[in-house]
């Protein structure tokens, strides 16, 4: 039989005869001997691939229109679908690879639809056996997350086992913008430094994979094996007549390297169109799991004994919290009330847009969960988890040793995260926060404290004599060799002042100001004079959070190339903001409006 792959081969084949000859058709736009490309009606396009490297390296323009790439075997079946590229036309931004690992005895074809012959992209894209990963971005953090390469949004699946942390993340794999969406995994030891894994979980004929969660099931109650790793995802499907959403399953017998699709996916589906991002947990009281996930404007509740069989228990939202955007990426978890012997029930419920400074941001409730429904305690406050513009997605770690709540957030914000000054990678995660909660003014609320494993990744610590500041006082040099990579850890006394203003600044001039309103019991940050600031109108931004202590203050700046985290009064409020400096700010200022106050602590930490 005369299979369509067999032709193109044939095609091949003439096609260097042609060129023996001196009568290459023009069709044939590239010279690499090792493919060869047949230019069809429509913008569609054949790549014929011989002795195939492991990668073709494919060019890609951040604002071209996307074209579908799909990689056809040798039986002229499908091995990849529409994978959305942008690829280059006038120009070329980076390159991604796509894996050519299927290839039989070499050969591969790659079908690009919506493409057209001129493209630059068809002289510059290349085989290859390796695709380089070494950093290339100004702005890439040294101690948070990224994705080597490509888009990062939320974290999803994260849990811990035999002394490894998990991460998984939404990621694009074949681009800097959001798309093909694709569970990334990245391990670390110690929770601040992380090493990418690859893609586990890749998007099937059920959709794309959004976000979720993962559990390690100790007891065999799924029976995949005691132990297994099962993660829980949303199907995303889009299709001509709008999109879906439903949840699989898929499971680990190698401890969340390798994951096997569940042969009945999807295990949960619903009529609604935002249906998504379960997070699943052991709920020992009733010896059974939970899973809790946002559809449309509430969260939904089911149980399960099996993991795979879940029966609707409840739903809460209605008339609860902030509405301004969709909810998504729900957590529910228990946690001690500091001082007392009392627990509580912690939902949270992200939401885009409809933060408190534009765009998205985390939500939660503190309340009751009996295992079926969870009753909110202050139903008429809308309480934030992080009083920055950068905090998204959070949600927390599964089996965590210790008992300990670890949660971790996408650091950006949908308003401008495409248009991000970075290129080799868009997305960073903030770091691990240790949650609790705390009593003030009869209400319950979320602390979120740097988790300690920040204190052992510090490299060295300047500490400085205490001093007072009745006008200004600045210090020109927080470190030598300043990397952009450090900590700020502050006691200051207030002695009168009205205002206790820091500026943190570099050699260019750029600066982010915080300040203390000690009247209103609030924390500042401004950042419109930050760096650059000007690929988006959302970016220059002023954010507010409630400091109840403007007496006795205690500050953590984690500054990372381009992200400030400020956690006031061991995280009793946080602000997460990313900034883009065209150099690392090293110089601190201090001023005061009337009044003085004191600097009675001040450490810089450098952190590894
Ligand atoms: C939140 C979100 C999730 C969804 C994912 C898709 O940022 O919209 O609700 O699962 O991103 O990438």
């Amino acid at each position: 039989m005369t299979t369509y792959k067999n032709n193109l081969l044939r095609s091949a084949r003439a096609f260097s005869l042609a060129l023996l000859l001196g009568t290459a058709p023009m069709a044939w736009a590239d010279n690499n001997p090792q493919f060869s490309v047949r230019h069809l009606a429509s913008e569609q396009n054949l790549i014929a691939v011989q002795d195939a490297a492991k990668y073709l390296l494919l060019p890609v323009q951040d604002n071209a229109p996307e074209a579908k790439v799909y990689l056809i075997g040798s039986d002229n079946h499908y091995i990849r679908e529409g994978i959305n590229v942008r690829l280059a036309r006038e120009r070329v931004d980076y390159y991604v690879p796509l894996d050519l690992s299927a290839a039989v005895d070499g050969d591969i074809t790659v079908e690009v639809q919506g493409l057209p012959a001129d493209a630059l992209c068809w002289k510059k894209m290349k085989l290859s056996d390796t695709f380089d990963t070494k950093n290339r971005e100004k702005f890439r953090p040294l101690y948070h997350h990224t994705p080597v390469y490509g888009w990062m949004n939320d974290p999803n699946g994260m849990f811990y086992l035999d002394g490894t942390w998990h991460l998984y993340f939404q990621h694009n794999p074949y681009g800097s913008t959001w798309g093909n969406m694709t569970w990334g995994h990245s391990t670390s030891t110690d929770l601040v430094h992380w090493t990418y894994q690859g893609t586990p979980i890749l998007p099937d004929a059920l959709g794309t994979i959004f976000s979720g969660s993962a559990v390690v099931d100790t007891d065999n109650t799924a029976g995949f094996g005691a132990g297994a790793v099962v993660a829980f995802y949303t199907s995303a499907k889009p299709s001509p007549w709008g999109d879906s959403q439903s949840q699989s399953l898929a499971y680990s017998t190698d401890g969340g390297r390798t994951f096997t699709k569940y042969a009945d996916n999807p295990i949960l589906t619903s009529q609604k169109r935002d249906f998504r991002d379960p997070k699943v947990f052991w709920y020992a009281p009733g010896r059974h799991w939970v899973m809790i996930l946002a559809a449309g404007q509430e969260m939904e509740i089911y149980s399960s004994r099996n993991l795979k069989e879940w029966k609707y228990e409840s739903s809460f939202g209605r008339n609860q919290g902030a509405h301004g955007g969709v909810w998504e990426c729900p957590d529910l978890f228990e946690l001690p009330v500091e001082g007392t012997r009392e627990k509580r029930w912690v939902l949270i419920c992200n939401i885009n847009p409809g933060g408190p400074f534009g765009g998205n941001a985390a939500q939660y409730f503190v309340g009751t969960f009996n295992g079926k429904k969870f009753t909110n305690e202050s139903p008429t406050r809308t309480k934030w988890m992080d009083w920055g513009k950068d905090h998204y997605a959070t949600v927390t770690f599964s089996n965590a040793p210790d008992g300990r709540v670890i949660a971790l957030g996408w650091m950006s914000n949908w308003q401008y995260q495409g248009v991000l000054p970075t290129l080799q990678y868009r997305g960073a995660n903030t770091i691990a926060r240790d949650l609790s909660l705390y009593r003030q003014d009869g209400e319950l609320l979320l602390r979120c404290a740097p988790s300690p494993e920040m204190e052992a990744a510090r490299a060295d610590t300047r500490n400085f004599p205490s001093f007072r500041v009745s006008d200004s006082y600045e210090i020109p040099s927080l470190l030598e060799d300043n990397t952009g990579a450090y900590e700020i850890e502050l006691e200051l006394k207030n002695s009168g002042s009205e205002r206790i203003i820091l500026t943190l600044s570099n050699a260019k001039g750029e600066k982010v100001h915080l300040h203390y309103d000690v009247a209103r019991h609030q924390f500042v940050m401004e950042r419109s004079e930050s760096g650059l600031t000007d690929f988006s109108p959302e970016f220059p931004a002023m954010t507010v959070a409630p400091a109840a202590d403007t007496d006795h203050i205690r500050l953590r700046l984690f500054v990372d190339r381009s992200s400030i985290e400020a956690f006031g009064d061991g995280g009793k409020f946080v602000m997460t903001n990313c900034v883009f400096p065209s150099e690392p700010y090293n110089t601190l200022t201090f001023e005061t409006w009337r009044g003085s106050f004191s600097v009675k602590t001040m450490k810089v930490h450098r952190i590894r």
